[in-house]
């Protein structure tokens, strides 16, 4: 039977009528038209299809969609503000850190969440955070240079704050 969901979507109150075998990612996709999330493996192993559900990264491609009722989802087509790229997206950009984009916004939302928890991460942790997310065009050097890009730039922005 169907279940009636709500949720925030990209800062939006919306809802949707979902049947419990059906996952968010399809919810997103099929009835929010929302592109960025992808299916490539439907297992949980390769991260093209994340996600952010109250604040943590999810494969949405496993999440099923009656678990978002009452949370906060924020997928790519969320990052940038009216006049800005996310810092993160800016990076990427300026790094060419992507062939094809196909896991280009699982990557970012990835790194954003890495960088909120930890602003200036070496290589090696990097490395680590990212190992769910596969690139099968092999981008992982300009990836991790956008991803210290990035974490400069948040810091930068940061102390400008401060000031
Ligand atoms: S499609 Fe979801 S992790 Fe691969
Ligand atoms: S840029 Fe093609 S899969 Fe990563």
């Amino acid at each position: 039977m169907n279940k009636q969901i709500s949720f925030k979507l990209n800062g939006r109150q919306v809802s949707a009528s979902v049947s419990p075998g059906e996952s968010l990612l399809d919810v997103l996709r099929n009835r929010f038209h929302l592109g960025g999330a992808r299916e490539t493996c439907a297992l949980g192993l390769c991260g093209v299809c994340t996600v952010i559900v109250s604040g943590n990264p999810v494969s949405s491609c496993l999440y099923m969609a009656p678990a978002a009722d009452g949370e906060e989802i924020v997928t790519i087509e969320g990052l940038e503000t009216e006049d800005a790229l996310h810092p993160v997206q800016e990076a990427f950009m300026e790094h060419t850190a992507f062939q094809c984009g196909y896991c280009t916004p699982g990557m970012i939302l990835m790194a954003k969440k890495l960088l909120e928890e930890n602003p200036d991460p070496s290589e090696d942790e990097i490395k680590e955070f990212m190992s769910g997310n596969i690139c099968r065009c092999a981008s992982y050097g300009q990836i991790i240079q956008a991803i210290q890009a990035a974490s400069q730039m948040i810091q930068a922005d940061r102390m400008e704050g401060a000031h």
